[in-house]
C-alpha cells in the first residue's frame, strides 16, 4: 500500500510519464499492489493561469504521500528557472532529499561512446549529496557592479550532512554493490577544510562496513577513470556540485540523457524519481519522446517502495526493447512514445 504523488509538469513530462504508470497500473492490478496515485497540476499550465508555483497547501499534502514521480519543468512562456526553483529545488528541500541517487548503467552495446567499453563496464552508481556543498546558497556580493566587485560563494559540508550521505553510500554498497566497493570523489589535496572533513568522515565510517572495499579519487582524476576504465567502478559517493558534474559525464557513457534516471532521496521522508532530461519543449505534443528513462524513473521508485523484483522486471523490458529496437527515433528506432510504453508491458506480460 503506497501514495504517489505524480507531477507530469511541462512539455514531454506528461508524455514520458504516462508511460511509466502504464507499467505501474500494470504490476498494481496484476499483483493487487495498492498502489494510488494522485495527479497534481503543477508547472507552467497553473503558473501562467492563476500565478501559484507551489502553494503551502499542496506542500502540505505531497506529506501524505510515500513518493512522487515527476516528469519535468521548465517552459520557454516562463522566467528560466522559476520553476525548476520553485517546484524541483523547492521540494528537494521541503523533504530534505539529501540523497541523489544516479545509476550509470549502459542497456545497449551499440549505445556506449567509449571504444571497447560495453554493457558489462559501464555499470556503477553515483551517490551524490543533494543538500550542501557549494550549493547551499550561502555567498554574496561585495560593492556589486563596480570595478572593484567581489563576489562570495561559500562551501559547506557540516559533520552531520557528510556523515549521512557516506553511510546512505556504505549501505547501498553493501546491499546492491557487485565487489562491494564505494569510492569517494573529493578534492581533498585543494579543499583543505572542506573535503579533510569529508575524508575523515569517510574514514570513519568505512570501519563500520569491513567488507566494502574502500578508494579515493580526486574529482579531476576520476573523470578520466570515468572514461579510460569505468569497469572498476561500483559505488561513487561525492559533494553536491561533483556529482552535478559527474553525473552529466556518467549520463553521456551510458547512451545519453534519454537512459538518465534520478532519484531525489530521503529514506526516512518522501523521495522523488525521474528522468534527468528536461521538458524538451522543442519535441513537446509530438508523441515522438523517448520514454525509456521516465520508465526506469518508475522503477526506481518500484525499487525504494520494496518492490525489487518488479524494479528488475521493468529494467529487464526496458533492455527487451532496446535489443529489437522498440524504441523512438532519438535512440534509432520508429515507434512513438505511446507505442513504446504498450510495447513495454506487453514485454513484462509475456515474461512474467
Ligand atoms: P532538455 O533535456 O529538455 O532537452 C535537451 C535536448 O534533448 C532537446 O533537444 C530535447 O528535444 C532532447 N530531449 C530531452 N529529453 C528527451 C527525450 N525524452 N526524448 C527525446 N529527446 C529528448 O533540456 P533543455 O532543452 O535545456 O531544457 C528544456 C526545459 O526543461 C527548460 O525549461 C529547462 O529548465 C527544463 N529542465 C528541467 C529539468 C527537470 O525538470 N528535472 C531538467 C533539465 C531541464
Ligand atoms: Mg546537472
Amino acid at each position: 500500500m503506497s501514495n504517489i504523488a505524480y507531477i507530469p509538469g511541462d512539455g514531454i513530462g506528461e508524455e514520458v510519464t504516462r508511460q511509466g504508470l502504464k507499467v505501474l497500473n500494470y504490476f498494481n492490478d496484476k499483483h493487487d499492489l495498492g498502489l494510488k496515485f494522485e495527479k497534481f497540476d503543477l508547472g507552467a499550465e497553473r503558473y501562467l493561469r492563476t500565478g501559484e508555483i507551489m502553494p503551502d497547501g499542496v506542500l502540505n499534502k505531497l506529506e501524505t504521500f510515500d513518493a512522487i514521480y515527476l516528469g519535468a519543468v521548465g517552459d520557454p512562456r516562463v522566467e528560466p528557472g522559476l520553476l525548476e526553483k520553485g517546484i524541483l529545488l523547492k521540494l528537494r528541500f521541503y523533504f530534505d532529499q539529501y540523497i541523489n541517487l544516479r545509476p550509470i548503467k549502459l542497456y545497449k552495446e551499440e549505445f556506449s561512446p567509449l571504444k571497447g567499453k560495453g554493457v558489462k563496464d559501464i555499470n556503477f552508481t553515483v551517490v551524490r549529496e543533494n543538500t550542501e556543498g557549494i550549493y547551499a546558497g550561502i555567498g554574496g556580493f561585495l560593492k556589486k557592479d563596480t570595478p572593484d566587485e567581489v563576489a562570495t560563494q561559500e562551501m559547506i559540508s557540516t559533520r552531520k550532512g557528510v556523515d549521512r550521505i557516506i553511510k546512505y553510500a556504505f549501505d547501498y554498497a553493501q546491499k546492491y554493490g557487485r565487489k562491494p566497493k564505494l569510492t569517494v570523489c573529493d578534492k581533498s589535496n585543494v579543499l583543505t577544510y572542506a573535503h579533510n572533513l569529508w575524508q575523515r568522515a569517510f574514514k570513519e565510517m568505512g570501519e563500520n562496513y569491513p567488507d566494502v572495499a574502500k578508494e579515493h579519487y580526486l574529482v579531476d582524476a576520476i573523470t578520466m577513470k570515468m572514461v579510460r576504465n569505468p569497469e572498476i567502478f561500483d559505488v561513487i559517493v561525492t559533494c553536491n556540485i561533483f556529482g552535478d558534474i559527474i553525473t552529466d559525464l556518467g549520463a553521456e557513457i551510458q547512451g545519453g540523457m534519454g537512459m538518465a534516471v534520478s532519484g531525489n532521496i530521503n529514506p526516512d521522508s518522501i523521495s522523488m524519481f525521474e528522468p534527468v532530461h528536461g521538458s524538451a519543449p522543442d519535441i513537446a505534443g509530438q508523441n515522438i519522446a523517448n520514454p525509456l528513462a521516465a520508465v526506469l524513473a518508475a522503477a526506481m521508485m518500484l525499487q525504494q517502495l520494496d518492490y525489487p523484483d518488479l524494479a528488475q522486471k521493468t529494467e529487464a523490458a526496458v533492455v527487451d526493447a532496446l535489443s529489437k529496437n522498440m524504441i523512438t527515433g532519438d535512440i534509432g528506432g520508429d515507434l512513438s512514445t505511446d507505442e513504446v510504453g504498450d510495447y513495454l508491458v506487453q514485454s513484462i506480460k509475456t515474461n512474467e
